[in-house]
């Protein structure tokens, strides 16, 4: 029997927030970012686990609502096995709207006052990266992240336009 959406949010919102995945911090992680939500100054800290450019593991914690946690649970299954090299080899307008959609995409339909949430983990993820870069000297990959942060900014302002209009 399909569930009924709780509260305005979807099923998978519901599951998530109740039983997040990932909770938790990686010791000595390879790449690890501690971000405040621009919208609502909501905290995210995000851990990852990088192996020869394979995201191993991700773990979060998360000061923040709903649909945070929902989205850091989601976000930290799909990113592992990531190859870092093959998602920042894609085209720079494609990444962003990728890595928002691996959320979105299980979670279904959100409320237009929560849209400014999902983006939160993927500004965790790509400020986790580029701290990662940069302790490697790897500069390529470096300024590929650095350009791509100004493109999150675009989701967070989705639903605080919504409600403006
Ligand atoms: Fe602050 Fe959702 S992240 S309200």
């Amino acid at each position: 029997m399909e569930s009924k959406p709780t509260l305005g949010f979807s099923a998978q919102v519901i599951e998530h927030f109740l039983h997040p995945r990932n909770v938790g911090t990686i010791d000595s992680p390879e790449g690890m970012s501690t971000i405040t939500n621009p919208v609502c100054g909501d905290t995210t800290e995000l851990y990852l686990r990088i192996n020869k450019g394979i995201v191993e593991d991700a773990r979060f914690h998360s000061l923040g609502c709903v649909v945070t946690i929902a989205s850091a649970s989601v976000f930290t299954e799909k990113i592992k096995g990531c190859n870092l090299a093959e998602l920042f080899g894609r085209a720079d307008q494609e990444i962003v709207p990728y890595l928002v959609g691996l959320v979105e995409s299980e979670l279904g339909e959100l409320p237009v006052q929560k849209l400014h949430c999902p983006p939160a983990t993927v500004q965790a993820f790509l400020e986790a990266v580029g701290k990662h870069a940069q302790a490697g000297g790897n500069v390529e990959l470096g300024t590929a992240v650095q350009k791509l942060l100004p493109r999150v900014s675009e989701y967070y302002r989705r639903g605080v336009k919504a409600e403006v209009d």
